[in-house]
């Protein structure tokens, strides 16, 4: 991943999420992976999206979650997507074939990622999304 502001944000509308994730997809290069790690409606999926969108993706980014993971291909890197939600740990992820993902040249964005955290490499770009009052959410970049 190229050099990228790490810190915490507060995002007060999806704007301003959007604008994270379009400099992640400026950041992001072959291989990178990154961890979002957050309650249920904290907005990875939305954020996702945004990745996707500012990668040139030009197809619907939908949810993965009955899954794992969902591909797409029409932009700067190839995005694999994945929602481990419904997994119980590293193991059942490498059965989902993980690791060929993990190792490809694309960009790979893991919503739930504590879940599969002992399979994720030391450089990840961890993502960390929690409610903040009012609607608005606190994104921590680590
Ligand atoms: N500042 C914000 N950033 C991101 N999403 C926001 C923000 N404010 C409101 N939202 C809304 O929060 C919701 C987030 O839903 P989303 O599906 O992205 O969450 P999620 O973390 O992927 O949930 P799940 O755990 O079910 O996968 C969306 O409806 C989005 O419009
Ligand atoms: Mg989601």
């Amino acid at each position: 991943m190229k050099e990228i502001t790490k810190g915490t944000f507060i995002t007060d509308t999806e704007a301003d999420t959007r604008a994270i994730g379009l400099s992640i997809a400026d950041a992001a290069e072959p291989g990178d992976i990154v961890a979002l790690i957050g309650d249920l409606g904290t907005g990875k999926t939305a954020l996702t999206k945004y990745i996707a969108e500012g990668l040139g993706i030009t197809e619907e980014v939908i949810s993965p979650t009955f899954t794992i993971v969902r591909e797409y291909r029409s932009g700067r890197l190839p995005l694999y997507h994945f929602d481990v939600y419904r997994l119980s740990g590293p193991d059942e992820f490498f059965y989902a074939g993980a690791h060929d993902y993990l190792e490809d040249s694309g960009l790979s964005v893991i919503e739930w990622a504590d879940i599969v955290a002992d399979a994720l490499p030391e450089d990840a770009l961890l993502i960390y999304i929690e409610y903040a009052e009012e609607g608005r959410r606190r994104i921590t970049l680590i």
